[in-house]
């Protein structure tokens, strides 16, 4: 057919046989990611500037095409590097589904909102820790309820009862600085009132309590891959559970676009599976570094256990100090040794002495600045009209965390160097305190 425009005259359309209007672009594109680009992101891993000419003379002639889709989803290898993390994260953490976000806040917060926390609801989260598991529940509008702690400076179980009210939503028990919760009686506790554990695992993915890894022992277990973390790559999240509903909540709260669903426009399959989540997905660049870690993760736990229990055994008992207590020795990573001495004046006379040897310990002291990582300086949570969330209400915690002596242990030390951290240790300690016989 033939169609006459305005001016009268006829050009026949491409459907009639016509020549098309636009065949083919002459515009070059360029990838979003290409060779400079690339090398910049080489840049951030501390190539020497020799290597970086190298990569520099071999990358320039190097043909990208339309560059890398960096995204998890539509155009990128199968299986994407995020199933690839998550199929580690299965096998290293033996859990059935693992779901990976942007950092361990976003983990926490899509693992709350799976379990149902919002306004009005509380969390109990223990004294010591990191301030990201009482604040991601603030964040939905809950208060955290602090939990004090033992002497292994984990929640306290025997404490933990007495806290659940109706309103309570979760308990979060935070495996703090590479040491285990005291998971069997928390696990009874929260059973017993129906109430959700999500594991923050943040500071120790790859400890164990009686053979299994945390993250395993109750309902949620959340990880941190930050770079500030034993395994760390920029900013990194993993979700893990055992539960096939919870983990349609948690990718749900994590992936509300729904990209995750059979179909992502259908209704709902069952009561409670679609609601207003947010987009936590970790990034393929991410992802790509987190394999790699999480390839490292037994290397560097191996490691730190191998040489805290080597020093461990090593080191004398003394009157006036007492060692940090463990919920499971053979579990823990292990990656500070950490003791309480009788008071802050011998501390700091311990401390000073230490580092004279050589040996990095560190006390906060009384006098120390606030620190997130203790409860009482967490007052952007307080909502003091509560008695357990008040900066007073664990003073367990408070006493401990400011008196403990830490020594942080590098993985990469020889026997040599445990023997010699050991001998140190001992000798400041003879000096100081009243030895105890075996
Ligand atoms: C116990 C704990 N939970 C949660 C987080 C938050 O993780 P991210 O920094 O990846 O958001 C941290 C980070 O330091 C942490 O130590």
């Amino acid at each position: 057919m033939t169609k006459t425009g305005q001016s009268g005259q006829h050009e026949k359309l491409a459907i009639d046989g016509g020549n098309p209007a636009f065949s083919g672009m002459a515009g070059k594109p360029e990838p979003k990611v290409g060779v400079s680009e690339f090398l910049m992101i080489a840049e951030r891993f501390g190539f020497s500037d020799e290597a970086m000419g190298r990569l520099r003379e071999t990358l320039s002639d190097a043909d990208l095409g339309g560059g890398p889709h960096l995204g998890r989803y539509y155009g990128s290898a199968s299986p994407s590097m995020g199933d690839r993390f998550e199929a580690l994260a299965r096998e290293k953490f033996g859990v059935k589904h693992a779901y990976a976000v942007c950092n361990g806040t976003c983990a926490l917060q899509a693992a709350l909102m799976a379990v149902g926390v919002g306004p009005g609801t509380e969390i109990i989260v223990p004294a010591t820790g990191f301030i990201a598991t009482g604040m991601a529940g603030a964040f939905f509008g809950a208060t955290p309820i602090y939990c004090d702690v033992d002497a292994s400076l984990q929640m306290d179980p025997d404490k933990l009862e007495a806290l659940i009210t109706p309103r309570t939503a979760a308990v979060l028990p935070t495996h703090h600085w590479g040491f285990v919760s005291a998971m069997d009686p928390i696990v009874d506790s929260a059973r017993r009132h129906n109430i959700a554990v999500i594991e923050d695992c943040a500071q120790s993915p790859g400890a164990t309590y009686h053979g299994r890894p945390v993250g395993s022992l109750g309902d949620i277990g959340c990880f941190s891959i930050s770079s500030y973390k034993i395994i760390g790559g920029g900013e990194g999240g993993m979700i893990v559970t055992n539960d096939d509903r919870l983990f349609d909540r948690i990718r749900q709260a994590a992936e509300a676009g729904g990209l995750w669903r059979p179909d992502r426009f259908a209704k709902p399959r069952y009561d409670g599976e679609l609601f207003a989540g947010s987009n936590y997905r970790m990034s393929e660049l991410e992802s790509a570094i987190d394999v790699i870690q999480m390839q490292k993760l037994d290397g560097i736990v191996s490691r730190h256990r191998h040489i805290w229990k080597r020093i461990r055994e090593r080191l004398s008992n003394f009157q006036e100090i007492t060692w940090q207590s463990s919920n499971d020795p053979d579990g823990d990573i292990g990656y500070l040794m950490r003791f309480f001495p009788r008071d802050h004046a011998l501390g700091d006379k311990i401390v000073e002495a230490l580092q004279a040897e050589g040996i990095g310990a560190r006390c906060r002291g009384p006098e120390a600045g606030p620190d997130w990582h203790l409860y009482r300086y967490h007052f952007p949570l307080f909502d003091t009209a509560k008695e357990h969330c008040r900066p007073e209400c664990c003073p367990v915690a408070a006493d401990l965390y400011e008196r403990c002596i830490s020594i942080s242990l590098n993985q990469w030390w020889s026997d040599a160097d445990c023997d010699a951290v050991a001998g140190g240790i001992n000798k400041v300690l003879n000096a100081y305190c009243t030895r105890l016989k075996a």
